[in-house]
């Protein structure tokens, strides 16, 4: 059997990790590459998560780089098509739902190869996100469907999909968190900028916000800021700001509080530092909803849909949609000590790539 791994984006990397980490844990050797396609490309949205996420340096760079969706997906497309007809490989696995993971499914799939999706089946219902769509196209075409949560297993029954073609595995994404959290005790961030931070604010809550429909609107941008003022009165919030969402700052002039502390891009061992101890963590991203309920920390999602719904059933995920009145009533509700408790989905225990690699090894003995 021969693997090519897709990472574009800064979410797939925390979930490509484990998986090479599982396949060189392997008693018998299986030949698998690495194709970077260069969806994200500065070294604290990309170079950073591989230093400290120990991937290799990838076998291939596309360079694909940021532009409209059909130009960032067709220049991937075109590219990864000629390490495809160099490799020959008889499986692709994508992981997420990035424009990276869209192409790459696409392209494989038309060229005969099997495509494995890790983090299949997850549905917001919100065709208004780009990841939908990359989601449902990708699902439509994979020959081996990886779901995280039983959510992701209903989901693709209901859309037609073959039983024997859908496995529940847990969640890669986890099998890092834990992998780090547990080499992160014995590291010396204290001495770093973020332990200093840490150290300094004793208290606080930990921010980020990057989706188009949350940053790129200013009107909705700006009624977020106002309950993030509001909040930041009483608890300083920490928030390492996206590319995205740095451009909106920059062009729009929101009158942020001080108590706001805007930081650059984190590498993952300098957010998980902050967020695992923060008061709570506000969020629009997919990841940090379930690695919060993954360590039991109290998230309130920005949004107003998820596909992730088992961070809300079992974790300690709440919605609270992305207007300033949700935003603060859910505030108010958690300083009045309703916080949720949560527990660990089911399989969300570190094995979840083990259990990938072992399934397709028998699939391709
Ligand atoms: C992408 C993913 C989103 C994921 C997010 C995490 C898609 C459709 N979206 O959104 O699912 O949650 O990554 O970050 O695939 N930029 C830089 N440096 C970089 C990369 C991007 O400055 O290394 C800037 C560029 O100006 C670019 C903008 O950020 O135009 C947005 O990047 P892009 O990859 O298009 O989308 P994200 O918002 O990052």
């Amino acid at each position: 059997m021969k693997l090519l791994l897709v990472a574009g984006a800064r979410p797939n990397f925390m979930k490509i990790a484990p998986i090479v980490r599982a396949l060189r844990n392997r008693p018998l050797p299986i030949l698998w590459k690495l194709v970077h396609t260069g969806q994200h490309y500065d070294y604290d949205m990309s170079g950073s998560f591989f230093n400290e996420l120990e991937i290799p340096d990838p076998d291939y760079h596309l360079e694909a780089g940021s532009g409209t969706h059909a130009q960032q997906t067709a220049k991937i497309m075109v590219e990864f098509e000629k390490v495809c007809v160099a490799e020959a490989p008889d499986v692709v696995v994508v992981v997420g739902d990035v424009n990276s993971t869209l192409a790459c499914s696409i392209t494989a799939k038309k060229m005969g190869i099997k495509v494995s999706h890790v983090e299949a089946g997850l549905r917001s219902g919100d065709w208004a996100m780009p990841e939908e769509v990359n989601r449902v196209v990708t699902d439509s075409i994979s020959d081996h469907l990886f779901v995280t949560e039983k959510s992701g297993r209903e989901n693709l029954l209901q859309e037609g999909k073959r039983r024997e073609s859908i496995y529940f595995v847990g969640h890669v994404m986890v099998d890092n968190l834990l992998y780090v959290k547990n080499g992160l005790d014995g590291e010396k961030l204290e001495d770093s900028e973020t332990g200093k931070l840490k150290k300094s604010l004793g208290e606080y809550a930990f921010l980020t916000l990057h989706r188009p429909s949350n940053v790129d609107e200013p009107k909705t941008f700006s009624d977020i800021i106002c309950a993030l003022n509001e909040i930041s009165r009483e608890l300083p919030i920490v928030f390492p700001v996206h590319p995205r969402t740095r451009r909106q700052l920059d062009q729009n002039g929101f009158g942020l509080s001080n108590s706001i502390l805007l930081l650059s891009p984190l590498s993952f061992k300098e957010s998980l530092h902050l967020w695992k101890d923060a008061v709570f963590v506000l969020t629009d991203s997919g990841g940090l909803q379930e690695e919060t309920t993954a360590l039991g920390v109290p998230c309130f999602t920005i949004r107003e849909n998820t596909e992730r719904p088992v961070t809300i059933e079992e974790g300690t995920n709440t919605l609270v949609g992305s207007s300033s009145s949700g935003i603060l009533s859910a505030y108010r509700d958690f300083r009045s000590g309703k916080a949720k408790k949560g527990r660990v989905p089911e399989l969300w225990d570190g094995h979840a790539a083990d259990r990938i690699v072992d399934i397709l090894s028998e699939r391709f003995p």
